[in-house]
């Protein structure tokens, strides 16, 4: 009898916590105002399980970056996070829009990036103490003002629409400006040695070129003309050769003929969405390293066999261009590198 008794107890006591869990009920604090999972993201350990490493090749500075589902759990600490609200010029909510804090204050820049929710509210959590530097990116809106901001405040943002298709698609990513590549004529194609067809020609070309970085990019759309691209891919030794199978010459027309559409303010005609669902519950932290001319590739933190081993441990990746082993303390924001022997 004792033992139902605690049986029915313990059901209880489990789902009035699925109901304040579900409900939110009982705490008015920002986090749970704001409507968004009340966020504690798990240890780094922890989020081994469900985050992807990635890195990105930027010209001002290198950045590890991390993604992770916002989850949510129990407990969080009351002064570690930014909450606010998004509004435009009529004073409605801006939903799907990034906000990105960032700060040079640590050992080394450090960045977070969350989405705000259907009524323009965001959190941004588990941030180290620092000042940060607040602003908003999101599709269709001009980059707003940065402002000043330390966790444990609460912000309203103000933004403006972009006031023109070339501002706002100058955020878009790299693939929507890529779809402008017109392919060089079927005929052209057919004769060269591989026998493309137009579409065939496209896909190599995406394949040869994005095996090192992306094309569509500001760097790779902004050049104005054809021959300012034949000494702009003379800059790395195996880009022309690269070329030659897909032909370098239309490869330069392709280019060229992109230069100068982008220069003549020419925007993509497929434009992106902002992101909805759960989308809008992926945090992004971002760590600088490297410097401006580090090559970063093969990423690591633990063992596949066991991608439980070292939490909270270093993320290692080979700076390929400089024989660097670079790495990221994600614990004490610091970032590190040593030379090849
Ligand atoms: C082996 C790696 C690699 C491949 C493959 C590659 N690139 Fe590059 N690309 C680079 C590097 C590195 C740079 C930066 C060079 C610099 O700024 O000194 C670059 C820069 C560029 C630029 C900017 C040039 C400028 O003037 O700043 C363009 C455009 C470009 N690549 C196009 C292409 C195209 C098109 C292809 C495919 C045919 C391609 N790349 C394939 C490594 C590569």
């Amino acid at each position: 009898m004792e033992c139902f008794l605690l049986f029915i107890a313990t059901l209880l006591v489990l789902a009035a916590v699925l109901v304040q869990r579900v409900l939110r009920l009982g705490c008015d604090c920002q986090i749970c105002s704001a409507e968004v999972a009340p966020l504690k993201l798990q240890s780094v350990a922890a989020r081994k399980n469900n985050l992807f490493w990635r890195f990105s090749m930027s010209y001002k500075r290198n950045y590890l970056f991390v993604a992770t589902f916002a989850a949510a759990s129990l407990s969080f600490a009351e002064d570690d996070f930014i909450s606010g609200r998004v509004t435009n010029a009529n004073g409605s909510p801006e939903a799907g829009v990034w906000v990105v804090a960032e700060t040079s204050d640590l050992p080394t820049d450090y960045r977070k990036i969350v989405v705000t929710n259907d009524d323009g509210k965001f959190v941004l959590p588990q941030l180290p103490k620092a000042s940060y530097r607040l602003w908003v990116r999101g599709y269709g809106l001009a980059d707003s003002k940065k402002v000043a901001a330390e966790p444990g405040d609460n912000l309203s943002l103000s933004v403006k629409a972009a006031a023109t298709e070339k501002e706002a698609a100058a955020v878009y990513p790299a693939n929507y400006w890529l779809t402008m590549v017109q392919p060089p004529a079927a005929e052209a194609v057919s004769q060269l040695d591989y026998a493309y067809t137009q579409e065939t020609w496209l896909a190599q070309f995406k394949l040869n070129c994005i095996v090192c970085h992306q094309l569509g990019s500001v760097v790779t759309r902004s050049i104005p003309g054809r021959s300012h691209y034949e000494m702009g891919l003379k800059k790395a030794e195996i880009m022309p050769q690269i070329a030659t199978e897909l032909d370098f010459n239309l490869v330069l027309d392709v280019l060229g003929d992109l230069g100068e559409r982008v220069a003549n303010g020419e925007t993509p005609g497929v434009k992106p969405s902002r992101p909805k669902g759960i989308e809008r519950n992926v945090v992004i932290t971002q760590w600088g390293w490297g410097d401006l001319y580090t090559y970063a590739h093969d990423e690591i933190s633990t063992d596949k066999r066991n991608p439980y081993l070292y939490p909270d441990g270093p993320v290692y990746g080979i700076d390929m261009a400089n024989d660097r082993v670079i790495w990221v303390d994600p614990v004490k924001h610091s970032a590190h590198q040593g030379k090849m022997p």
